[in-house]
């Protein structure tokens, strides 16, 4: 029953049958992103839907940027990072003007259901859409995994993947040279790429921006430890979001007097192909929103909770909320020495 509430149709489609979807992706771009479109684009086609593609996120709907897409149009494209279909921040969007725009545009092209794939400032943005009456299901794509309903993101496994492969090799050359390393992973708000690669890769010290760590005891005291125990590298992992990260290695260098280094791996991690796992979550979440439409449950968001792919009311999504433990942290503290 309270599903059944939560059917609202666009008002151009007077309550009937759903007939074209549109797709797009929104925010910083993530391997996956493609595989998922094919998935939202081909599960469509065998619905029946006449499928859109607009093109640059939010910015590209409410200037028009839309086009019709085949199952054609999506080959080769399960494998490639990047998105397709392009992506922006947009700022327009995010006034009542731009949502207003956006929406109309639906209108202009007969979208009567529109698949938003992109991190939580995409939900909320496919959420000011939906206030209007705009039929919307998002796909959580974001190499930070910082959705709060969902355990998974899109791209989050190849982003770690790319920063793991880096830090492993930077730790041949910290180790050959007794330096410290430090290496600044994505994530403005987020430290999960840090946490785990961190605790994949070994490090001595992890820093994320959910978790405030005193520095004489956490980062320098340990690494004078580290070097106590005649370790050959000191490999610090800081999350974007944590500040400067060339000042962190400079503060390093002269309380300790270990040599130090700095490698921002930056938007290397957002490209490349998706892993296994990033081919398969953008597979099943996008034939998942697909499923959502031909249901007529709209205002959704899909997600992973306990293994399973589900879908959530988009509103109790954007109140949700996932964060880091200093317990995850210290245990990765603790067999790193
Ligand atoms: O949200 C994904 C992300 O890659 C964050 O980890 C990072 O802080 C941000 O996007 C960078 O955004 P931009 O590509 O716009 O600089």
């Amino acid at each position: 029953m309270e599903k059944e509430m939560r059917k609202t149709y666009a008002p151009w489609t007077e309550g009937k049958t759903i007939r074209t979807v549109g797709v797009l992706t929104s925010g910083g771009d993530a391997p996956g992103m493609n595989a998922a479109i094919r998935a939202v684009v081909r599960s469509g086609l065998h619905q029946g839907y006449q499928m859109l593609g607009v093109r640059r996120g939010f910015h590209g709907l409410w200037r028009g940027d839309i086009i019709t897409l085949t199952a054609r149009s999506v080959s080769e494209k399960l494998q490639r990072g990047g998105t397709f279909l392009m992506t922006a921040r947009s700022k327009t969007f995010g006034t009542p003007e731009g949502v207003q725009k956006a929406f109309e545009m639906c209108r202009v092209f007969g979208i009567d259901a529109l698949v938003v794939i992109g991190g939580d400032g995409s939900m909320r943005g496919a959420n000011e859409l939906a206030q209007l009456g705009m039929p919307v299901v998002c796909v959580p794509g974001t190499i930070d995994n910082d959705i709060g309903c969902s355990e998974y993101t899109i791209g989050y496994d190849t982003a770690m993947n790319t920063a793991m492969d880096a830090i492993d090799k930077l730790r041949d050359t910290a180790s050959s040279h007794e330096r410290c390393s430090c290496i600044e992973v994505m994530g403005r708000h987020a430290g999960y790429i840090a946490l785990n690669v961190g605790m994949s890769c070994g490090a001595e010290v992890i820093l994320v921006p959910e978790i405030e760590m005193d520095f004489d005891r956490h980062v320098i005291r340990r690494l004078l430890e580290c070097r106590n125990q005649d370790k050959h590298h000191y490999i610090v992992v800081v999350a974007e979001g944590v500040g400067d990260t060339l000042d962190i290695s400079k503060r390093i260098e002269s309380t300790t007097g270990i040599e130090s280094r700095v490698t921002i791996l930056g938007h290397l991690q957002r490209g490349g192909s998706p892993t296994i796992r990033d081919r398969m979550m953008a597979s099943y979440m996008g034939a998942e929103a697909v499923k959502c439409i031909a249901k007529g449950e709209f205002g959704r968001v899909i997600a992973l909770q306990n293994g399973s792919i589900v879908d959530v009311d988009i509103v109790e999504a954007l109140g949700m909320k996932k964060t880091i433990s200093e317990d995850q942290i210290m245990t990765a503290y603790d067999i790193a020495l």
